[in-house]
């Protein structure tokens, strides 16, 4: 069985990768005004977020709320502590400009994420109050509740923020 949960967790990553992939590649169609192409790169990212979550499942990876919310801080803390730091650094020395800046902005938000799910953690099953997210489009900002003015990550307008109930 340790074969199949590694062969699942592997079949999960990959599977979650073509899905990115194929949405980067529908908005491309898109931009070419391929838009069946766009459509079919659409319909099969979401078969393949269908294959991704049914290998989560299959694996035993989802818990309750509450010690997700903990594996969700931990990923966010290893992204923010360990990840990100060398791999900006090693791009801001190489001069390497776009890989520096998607490396900062997501940095920069993940800091954001764990915050934000320390908070969750600790008000769950408490009077957690209700209120929308807005993320930001650009850099991926995440910000609790309504928003003006411009991106703190990034300097996108707020008015391009994307509402998630
Ligand atoms: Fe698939
Ligand atoms: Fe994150
Ligand atoms: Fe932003």
């Amino acid at each position: 069985m340790s074969k199949t949960i590694d062969n699942l967790k592997a079949a999960f990553a990959g599977e979650s990768q073509a899905n990115r992939k194929y949405l980067a590649f529908a908005r491309k169609a898109d931009e070419e005004g391929h838009k069946q192409v766009a459509r079919l790169f659409r319909a099969a990212a979401h078969a393949e977020t269908v294959h991704a979550l049914n290998h989560f499942k299959a694996a035993g990876e989802i818990k309750s709320t509450a010690e997700n919310l903990q594996e969700a801080v931990a990923g966010e803390n290893y992204e923010v502590a360990s990840m990100y730091p060398p791999m900006l650094e090693e791009a801001e020395a190489s001069g390497e400009k776009a890989a520096a800046r998607t490396f900062r902005w997501a940095w920069e938000v993940e800091k954001i994420h764990e915050a934000l799910y320390r908070k969750a953690a600790e008000l769950l099953g408490k009077e957690m109050p209700e209120t929308d997210y807005y993320v930001c489009p650009v850099c991926g900002y995440t910000h609790e509740g309504p928003f003006d003015g411009r991106c703190p990550v990034c300097n996108a307008l707020g008015e391009k923020f994307e509402r998630i109930v």
